[in-house]
């Protein structure tokens, strides 16, 4: 079996972030969401991968190849987002013939694959769809089972759905896909959908099987899904300390800190969090359900239930709540007359003070 990966688009929804970050390299507990795709396709021991990139191409791919993967991993570049059927079609040389998971590089999953891949193995089936109960089903695509639980119906983003079962970002596949996303047209949306490829095999009569997810699953598609992915993770974190902790500081709770980083000034640090490499932490309160990138500086400042990523710095005399703060930002109070807020923000931003 291979896998594919997708990890192109434009993460419109997680703008002003991905003008400059591929969504799928945003950091959740410190390690890129799609790194999570990737190691749960190696865990249902599939080491043939290919990864679809799309506008930040190489930022992917240099992220990606800076860790050693026990896998063959190889980039399948797409010129635009034409669609999850369109990133099929055009691995088609790379797929050569064989089964295969696709896997969405902005889905995360508590249980992992590793279950339904050898269920998808074993069965026969023609392809294996996972649902999961939402609450808001018009977000996604749905599936419609009858009372055997057999796949009857799927559409994509329906105004009203016909059931609340959201298909999950994960696909097991045989080569007849091909047959379908080569006989579909794109969506109202102008894209191929993968789910319009399902239905296709499900009116040509070809077995689709279907299974629920139990634990949880997130589409990291908005910035409350990444923060709340975070707390998922980091309910899972395990404690361990490789930096400095000094004048007084104190870690309760679960918390891993990264390699040469200090804690000093009477700072508190309230797990589940994880603080990452060559960060300075002085008198601050960082809280549970935090992750705080490599290299950043919090000084005076009160944090609780957010990310920060790499190289960032806050001075600031209050209390943040979950935010999610990108690379290299500073935050500080200005001592200087007149005294209100001083913004340099970029497009697509949100405040709320
Ligand atoms: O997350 C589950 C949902 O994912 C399913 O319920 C839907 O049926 C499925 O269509 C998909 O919906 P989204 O609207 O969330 O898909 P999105 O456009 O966000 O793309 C999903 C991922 O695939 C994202 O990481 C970007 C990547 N992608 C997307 C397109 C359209 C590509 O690499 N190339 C593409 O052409």
């Amino acid at each position: 079996m291979k896998g594919l990966v997708l990890s192109g688009g434009y993460g419109t929804r997680l703008r002003p972030l991905t003008y400059s970050q591929q969504k799928q390299l945003i950091p959740v507990a410190n390690k890129p969401i799609l790194f999570y795709a990737i190691e749960d396709i190696i865990a249902a021991n599939v080491h043939d991968i290919g990864i679809i990139v799309g506008p930040n191409r190489d930022q992917v791919e240099k992220t990606v190849q800076s860790r050693d993967w026990d896998a063959n991993i190889e980039f399948i570049y797409q010129d635009a987002p034409r669609g999850l059927a369109h990133t099929v079609l055009i691995s088609e040389k790379f797929l050569d013939g064989e089964p295969f998971v696709m896997y969405l590089g902005d889905n995360l999953l508590c249980d992992g694959i590793v279950d339904h891949a050898n269920r998808f193995r074993s069965s026969g089936a023609d392809a294996s769809i996972l649902l999961t109960e939402v609450s808001n089903p018009e977000r996604f695509g749905v599936a419609e089972l009858n009372e055997c639980g057999e796949v009857v119906r799927l559409v994509e983003k329906p105004k009203v759905p016909p059931s609340n079962l959201a298909l999950v970002g994960v696909y097991l596949f045989k080569p007849i896909i091909f047959d379908a996303v080569k006989n579909i047209n794109p969506s109202w949306r102008n894209e191929l959908e993968i789910t319009d490829a399902i239905q296709w095999l499900v009116e040509n009569g070809y077995h689709v099987q279907a299974s629920v997810v139990k634990g949880w699953w997130k589409d990291t598609g908005m910035p409350e899904d990444i923060l709340s992915a975070n707390n998922l993770i980091l309910d899972e974190i395990e404690a361990s300390c490789s930096g400095a902790v000094m004048d007084e500081s104190v870690v309760q709770g679960r918390v891993e800190i990264g390699q040469g980083t200090i804690l000093e000034n009477g700072s508190v640090i309230r797990g589940p969090a994880i603080i990452g490499r060559e960060c300075k932490i002085s008198n601050s309160y960082i809280g549970p359900y935090t992750s705080i990138g490599d290299g950043c500086e919090i000084l005076d400042s009160e944090i609780e239930g957010s990310i920060v990523m790499d190289g960032t710095r806050i001075d600031l005399r209050r209390k943040i709540v979950d935010s999610l703060i990108g690379a290299n930002v500073r935050i500080s109070e200005s001592s200087k007359k007149p005294h209100g807020y001083r913004f340099v923000i970029g497009d697509s931003s949100e405040v709320k003070v």
